[in-house]
């Protein structure tokens, strides 16, 4: 899901669960992922908070209205122009796919910020969701590439094998699905 692919807006995923309350972020609403993604990513936090980083949820699923107020959201703060680099019009987000996760920590009030990724909890996500399947989509200096500024709390589930060979590409997520399968 990028600039140029999108979803038709009744596209809503199939198996979508709630994430378990105790990883949401507090004060925040539960959210829904795909049943495979929601349980890769429970692994994944375990394993954080094993190795002494808490991380949330902040969000998860977005259907496709819930997008349309995001972006407008957006782009009444802040202009359309500006809107554009960092929320996906209807229909072009990632988390419309159920999934994608936006993180955080308390080290920045749970919210979703760039500084988060000079965290600790940010630098353990950078360093090792790909392990667990999930991509960061939206790394710094790559705007040019995916269209948006840089996301350190933004990762997308695409299965742990696939991730692997993400990893090893060098690419960012948008190239590397874009690349032939043979
Ligand atoms: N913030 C990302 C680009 C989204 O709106 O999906
Ligand atoms: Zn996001």
């Amino acid at each position: 899901m990028d600039k140029q692919h999108g979803l038709p807006s009744a596209y809503v995923p199939p198996d979508l669960v709630e994430i378990p309350p105790e990883w949401m972020a507090p004060g925040f609403p539960s959210q829904l992922l795909r049943k495979e993604a929601a349980e890769a990513l429970v692994v994944m936090l375990r394993a954080a908070r094993a190795e002494g980083h808490e991380l949330r949820v902040r969000s998860a699923y977005r259907s496709y209205e819930e997008q349309a107020t995001t972006f407008q959201y957006w782009i009444d703060q802040l202009g359309e122009e500006e809107a554009r680099r960092v929320s996906a019009p209807p229909g072009h987000s990632e988390h419309q796919l159920g999934t994608t996760v936006d993180l955080t920590s308390a080290s920045v009030g749970w919210q979703l910020e760039q500084p988060f990724g000079q965290t600790p909890e940010g630098q353990w996500l950078a360093a090792h969701a790909h392990e667990y399947g999930f991509p960061l989509s939206y790394p710094q200096g790559a705007e040019e590439i995916t269209g948006y500024t840089y996301e350190p709390w933004h990762f997308r589930y695409i299965g742990r094998d696939q991730a692997a060979s993400w990893a090893q590409s060098g690419l960012t997520l948008i190239e590397f699905l874009k690349e032939p399968t043979d």
